[in-house]
């Protein structure tokens, strides 16, 4: 089997949507963002989903998205920051691609969300409950992540140019795309 595809997963403002669109034009491949497409499909913020179908018919239509999106045959893959939760999502990203994981500290995290305009939109969960919030996600889902990450991006402190370039030059490392012959 040939896997070429790679997932970012990560914490909210840990920067996969933006990363994913650098990288995607520095490889030349095309890129999509699993929110933004079950945006698209639903018609609606993902704010009103959760309102008007709770977090499980949100989570079943970014489960519907990922598997469309790995079918089109997607290069990079910003998935949504809770897409962890399902192992039926762990299992496609570790079968159909390679997986990298950014990080930031919490500090790091809360910033970047608190200053991102769409995170109302966006970020239904995370509007009201501050730092500890952020922290008490990170802390539960961080191993379901770390079961799924071939690779850790650590993005405290560094622009998303260094951010890019690491992701590279580890897909580089890995020949990727990786041929196996499964
Ligand atoms: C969520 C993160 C969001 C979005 C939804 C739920 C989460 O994606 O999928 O609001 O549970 O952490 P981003 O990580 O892109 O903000």
């Amino acid at each position: 089997m040939r896997v070429d595809r790679l997932f970012l997963v990560g914490p909210r403002g840990s920067g996969k949507t933006t990363v994913a669109r650098k990288l995607a034009e520095a490889l030349g491949v095309d890129w999509a963002d699993a929110d933004e497409e079950v945006m698209a499909q639903a018609g609606m913020s993902i704010r009103a989903i959760f309102e008007q179908e709770g977090e499980a018919g949100f989570r079943r239509r970014e489960s519907a998205v990922l598997r469309q999106l790995v079918e089109r045959g997607c290069f990079v893959i910003a998935t949504g920051g809770g897409v962890v939760g399902k192992p039926e999502n762990r299992a496609l990203m570790k079968a159909t691609g390679r997986v990298a994981w950014l990080t930031a500290d919490v500090e790091t995290l809360w910033r970047r969300i608190s200053g991102d305009g769409t995170t109302a939109e966006r970020r239904p969960a995370l509007s009201v409950g501050g730092r500890e919030e952020v922290a008490q996600i990170v802390a539960q889902r961080e191993p379901l992540y770390r079961e799924v990450a071939d690779r850790i991006v650590d993005t405290t402190g560094r622009s998303l140019e260094e951010v890019v370039a690491d992701v590279l030059a580890w897909l580089n490392g890995t020949q990727f795309p990786v041929i196996s012959d499964q």
